[in-house]
């Protein structure tokens, strides 16, 4: 019987196909599996389902002479040497489609929530500094009425799209490739980041987009312009973030992602009232989850059972941001 590893405790209705098929172990932590206990395990395993928090890296399957197959239940896979797997013939399996509504749904609600300035709100209101109602209290910017830029078109960039568009919004975008099902205007980066009112990151993170905005792209945005992130964190250079909000350089931030993660309480960007910093939480609602969970095993019975998987990952220009 091929023997199987789970990193992280799934509910047991979405590991019953593994148990059925395979001998199944799952890491039952609370924290992620630790790197070394990890290694160990893997000498012995065929199939692997693990998370974005496993750093999966050519030294740890030089040490897994078994394995054939990797399952990752996220649809991001920086964690995972994907071109030593490519080498060693091991697919890796992700969970696209699935998720992209829910992450679309809290990349608005990370955009709606800075623009209208509502965590400020929230917190003056919890601290007793709420005052009689004034005329120039809190005044925010409008997502009405403005332009959106989104980088990265991929399934969650044209998600987040249409929602803006449905809000009365205009999008441009940056893209590999054009996305001319999606009524937006494609730009070059610099273009968009001067003629966005407000920008959400939807680009896969690989190391082509390993700090793609720094400092100079935050210079290039408005002074009047809000940046969501729904990504991955080194997607943005934080130190130069940390330096554009403590100069205005923009209006502030939204993000679901940081660099590092988890990001410590005393973290600078904590100090600033205008940047909303959410716990990687974008995919985390509970049908969303459950899919995740469903398809990342689907995906490793095929592999193990030497057919094609629903969802590989591929480098495909079109798979941009998810
Ligand atoms: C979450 O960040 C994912 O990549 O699915
Ligand atoms: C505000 O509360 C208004 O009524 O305009």
């Amino acid at each position: 019987m091929k023997r199987v590893y789970v990193t992280r405790e799934l509910p047991e209705p979405a590991l019953k196909p593994l148990r059925n098929l395979f001998e199944t172990e799952v890491w039952d932590g609370n924290e992620p599996i630790p790197p070394g206990h990890l290694s160990e395990v893997l000498e012995d395993v065929n199939g692997l389902l693990c998370m974005l928090t496993d750093e999966i890296d050519a030294n740890l399957l030089g040490r897994a002479p078994r394995l054939e197959v990797i399952s990752q239940m996220a649809v991001g896979v920086d964690n995972i040497d994907v071109d030593e797997c490519h080498r060693l013939g091991i697919p890796v399996g992700h969970t696209p489609g699935v998720l992209t509504e829910t992450v679309a749904d809290t990349a608005f609600a990370l955009l709606a929530s800075i623009v209208r300035r509502l965590p400020e709100g929230a917190r003056i209101v919890r601290s007793g500094e709420w005052g009689p109602w004034s005329p120039t209290f809190l005044n925010g910017r409008d997502l009405n009425g403005t332009t959106l830029g989104v980088i990265g078109m991929g399934r969650i960039g044209r998600a987040v799209s249409r929602r803006c568009l449905g809000f009365d919004m205009e999008v441009v975008y940056t893209s590999r490739s054009p996305a001319p099902e999606v009524s937006a205007e494609r730009l070059e980066l610099p273009e968009l980041l001067d003629k966005a009112d407000h920008v959400v990151i939807c680009v896969s993170f690989n190391p082509e987009t390993h700090h793609l905005i720094g400092r100079a792209e935050l210079d290039m945005m408005k002074e009047s312009a809000y940046l969501v992130n729904v990504s991955r964190g080194p997607v943005v250079d934080t130190d130069a973030l940390v330096g554009a909000l403590e100069a205005g350089a923009i209006a502030g931030a939204a993000l679901d992602v940081t660099d590092p993660e988890p990001l410590p309480p005393d973290h600078p960007l904590l100090r600033f009232d205008n940047c909303l910093v959410v716990p990687h939480i974008a995919s985390s609602s509970l049908r969303t989850r459950e899919a995740m969970a469903g398809l990342a095993v689907e995906n490793l019975v095929a592999g193990l059972e030497g057919r094609k998987m629903p969802a590989s990952f591929s480098r495909d220009p079109n798979e941009e941001s998810d």
